[in-house]
């Protein structure tokens, strides 16, 4: 097939190298954008008396018809048109002639496809906004159900002190939230109209840049023509911000992974969201929450190989940036197939609250609020840390909890201990003491449950 560059070319290009060379094979998904966009610039060209007005029309009547009739599956693309840009342009001119090969008068590819891959990028995002607002409020319904579900809480993963399953999920709430406003931003700065960049120079057609990114929906445009051409920073970013949601969903799914074994027994996945083995009859597998897990390391994988692949580039644009799109198409590929099985495991998981309560009442979670007790009673803290790592020793050797202990052997510790410690410690109270902001004592988490379904309501 001729090349729509083949002017300066007396053999026609090999074989192997038209494969090698092509991206319509992963680029054809950007059709709509680059369809948009062409009819943007072809309806300024026409307005600026650049091409003939008449041309103008009928490139972008058509332009409509090819949308169409990729829509209902009626074109092949070709390897040896390369890209979709070309492939679009070659099917244009195939069908109108001289009109049609107007359409790239003051355009390069370079600037074409700085701004499909903008506009692409911009509408995928917007829709994993939309499945974070659902990952939002399925934390937040399952918050509302948990508000007096006491559990252990971890650090180090050795038991430290007890919270509420709510507090717990409203911990990802407030993760989900962050990339929530982390995608909303990084497509403010994605929402920059390139087109008029030219090859890497601008150009010397009066072209109407203002009038481009107006029909389009974007926010301005470019202020030079070598990063115009040449910057896939935004790209990065959402890979980055892909990366990070995808990290906030594997570590809640390790924590499902570790709380359906049968050592902790916190919660099971419905039959629906598990899986059996071939061989051993009585497994039940969080194959969902490994596979989110394990997804994770391509997602990452994606964004090394971009910054990586742009980081040795002299300005402007290089044929290495086509290898952009497959990196950043698998990320997002992989977080919307993630996200709504997510949700979906969430919501119909079943959560075991008494083995989470007698979770809590081991590993002396409340040993803190025994050595707050005595603080309270004068004693000052490093004192009363001491007071109680002793009788916690005392307790490990006789197999025993705090509350287990009998009042003579408390005052064998302190004799400032009273009757009241036993009220003190017990694991609601140590709960429901921690009202401080942010805190998982039910007065504030129920505040806080109540600012995140306004805050879902507001977007
Ligand atoms: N398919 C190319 C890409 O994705 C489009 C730009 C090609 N430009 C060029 N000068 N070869 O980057």
């Amino acid at each position: 097939m001729a090349k729509l560059w083949g002017g300066r070319f007396r053999k026609s290009t090999d074989k192997k190298v038209d494969d090698f060379n092509s991206s319509i094979r992963f680029d054809k998904r950007m059709y709509k954008q680059d369809i948009k966009g062409s009819i943007a610039h072809a309806t300024m060209l026409g307005k600026q008396g650049i091409i003939p007005k008449s041309d103008a029309e009928l490139i972008v009547s058509e332009l409509n018809n090819i949308l169409v009739d990729i829509e209902e599956g009626r074109v092949e693309f070709l390897i040896d048109a390369e890209d979709i840009h070309m492939n679009i342009e070659k099917i244009l001119i195939d069908r109108i002639g001289d009109a049609g090969k107007r359409l790239h008068t003051g355009r390069s590819r370079n600037d074409q496809v700085a701004l499909d891959i903008r506009m692409y990028l911009m509408d995928e995002t917007a829709e994993i906004e939309e499945m974070l607002v659902e990952t939002m409020s399925t934390f937040t319904e399952l918050a509302k159900q948990h508000v007096d579900t006491i559990m252990p809480g971890y650090t180090h993963l050795q038991k430290a002190q007890p919270v509420t399953f709510a507090h717990h999920c409203m911990a990802y709430f407030e993760m989900f939230k962050r990339d929530y406003s982390r995608l909303v931003e990084c497509r403010r700065r994605t929402n920059i109209m390139p087109l008029g960049s030219g090859a890497l120079a601008g150009t010397t057609y009066p072209l109407d840049r203002k009038f481009v990114a107006d029909m389009l929906g974007f926010d301005g445009v470019t202020m030079n023509s070598l990063d115009g051409v040449s910057d896939r920073d935004f790209v990065i970013e959402l890979a980055g911000c892909i990366s990070i949601i995808m990290m906030h969903a594997s570590r809640f799914s390790e924590e499902l992974i570790l709380w359906s074994s049968g050592e902790f027994s916190f919660v099971e996945m419905d039959d629906a969201y598990s899986t059996g083995s071939s061989i051993m009859p009585q497994k039940k597998n969080p194959d969902v929450a490994e596979l989110i897990r394990g997804k994770t390391g391509r997602v990452y994988g994606n964004l090394m190989g971009l910054l990586t692949m742009m980081k040795g580039i002299p300005l402007a644009y290089n044929k290495d940036m086509q290898e952009d799109k497959e990196q950043i198409f698998d990320s997002i590929d992989t977080v919307k197939l993630c996200l709504p099985v997510f949700c979906d495991m969430i919501r119909t998981m079943k959560i075991n609250t008494g083995n989470m309560y007698n979770g809590a009442k081991g590993g002396f979670t409340n040993a803190t609020d025994a050595a707050d007790y005595l603080v309270k009673k004068g004693l000052p803290f490093r004192d009363a840390h001491k007071v109680i790592g002793n009788m916690v020793f005392y307790c490990i050797e006789h197999d025993k909890a705090i509350v287990d202990l009998t009042m003579e052997e408390m005052k064998s510790f302190s004799d400032i201990i009273d009757e009241d410690i036993y009220d003190a410690i017990s694991l609601e109270t140590c709960v429901d003491d921690r009202k401080v902001t942010g805190g998982p004592a039910k007065r504030e988490t129920l505040k806080a449950i109540r600012k995140a379904e306004a805050f879902i309501e507001s977007i």
